[in-house]
């Protein structure tokens, strides 16, 4: 048996990353040993409340949650619901994070795994040290900056230069994958499945958002996509290539790749850096099909 890969999920949960998380837990390619939480979508004290309420739902409190200490606030509460999952009124989670924060927490574990971890994090703890990471190619905070990019540029910059071993996910190829009103309804109602259930209350908000807001018909699947990227690499194909964040001024979080194609006579700061491999296309309907495949069990 091919050794299961070991995952650390570091999430502001989140419509579909409560659906990526779910994903995850069913793969048996990988082992979740643990889930960090930040600001974003919500609160970082809400994000970790959201991430132990989820695990609950899904049995298994038995992996830790870890939160980060310092409470930087950028809230994007109306694509998710203002708790972050559907404005459901779930009760409050009966565990608590552990005493760690998530950026002890990481480098412990990557020290403990060093060779064994794929930790797939979110642009956010500088101190990660191997990783998979989702990445996203502008513009759906301001006109230069992702919102997971724009949470932490400075970090975001260390990461992709920082010769871990990187696959970013960009929104541009995450909105290729879309899980349409016609999948919901035939999937995913009907099911009497405890994630399709738990799923089909949360995701009505996000529903409305995509329809209001003109986007497509269904919901982006951004965070599924990314992790099962990292869990099936052949699910996107990519190139590879020295990215770079832009950390100052009004195009803070704006991300530049230098596929190395074009040769510049001058030796500058862009010349010897690490590159990183960012995925250029997406094979959908597997996505789409696996997601639907985990989240109904079979
Ligand atoms: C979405 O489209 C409808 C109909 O064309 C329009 O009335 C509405 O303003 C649009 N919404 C947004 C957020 O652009
Ligand atoms: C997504 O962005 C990357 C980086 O700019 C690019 O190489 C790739 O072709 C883009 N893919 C799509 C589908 O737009």
């Amino acid at each position: 048996m091919a050794a299961t890969k070991k995952i650390i999920i570091d999430t502001d949960p989140g419509i579909d990353d409560a659906m990526a998380i779910f994903v995850v837990l069913r793969s048996p390619q990988v082992e979740v040993i643990g889930v960090t939480t930040i600001y974003g979508k919500v609160y970082t004290t809400l994000a970790t409340r959201d991430a132990l309420h989820l695990l609950e739902v899904a049995g298994r409190a038995d992996i830790p949650v870890a939160e980060r200490k310092d409470a930087k606030l950028r809230i994007v509460d109306f694509v998710h619901g203002t708790d972050g999952l559907g404005n459901q009124n779930f009760p409050p989670p009966k565990g608590k994070p552990i005493e760690q924060s998530a950026a002890t927490f990481l480098i412990e574990q990557a020290n403990l795994y060093l060779g064994k971890l794929l930790s797939k994090l979110c642009q956010k703890d500088w101190q990660s040290v191997l990783l998979d990471e989702t990445f996203s190619v502008n513009d759906d905070m301001n006109p230069a900056a992702e919102a997971n990019i724009f949470g932490d540029p400075d970090a975001a910059d260390i990461v992709f230069t920082s010769g871990a071993d990187v696959l970013a996910v960009g929104i541009n190829v995450t909105h290729q994958v879309v899980l349409t009103d016609a999948d919901r309804e035939i999937s995913w109602f009907n099911q009497m499945e405890r994630f399709a259930q738990y799923l089909s209350r949360i995701l009505e908000v996000y529903f409305s958002y995509h329809r209001e807001a003109n986007l497509t018909r269904g919901v982006y699947l951004h965070e599924p996509t990314a992790i099962l990227a990292s869990i099936n690499p052949s699910l996107v194909t990519f190139t590879e290539g020295l990215v770079s964040v832009q950390t100052t001024g009004i195009t803070r979080g704006l991300t530049i790749l230098y596929n190395g194609q074009k040769r510049f006579s001058e030796h500058t700061e862009w010349s010897d850096k690490s590159t990183v491999k960012v995925a250029v296309t997406v094979d959908s309907p597997s996505v789409v099909k696996l997601v639907l495949d985990r989240l109904m069990g079979s």
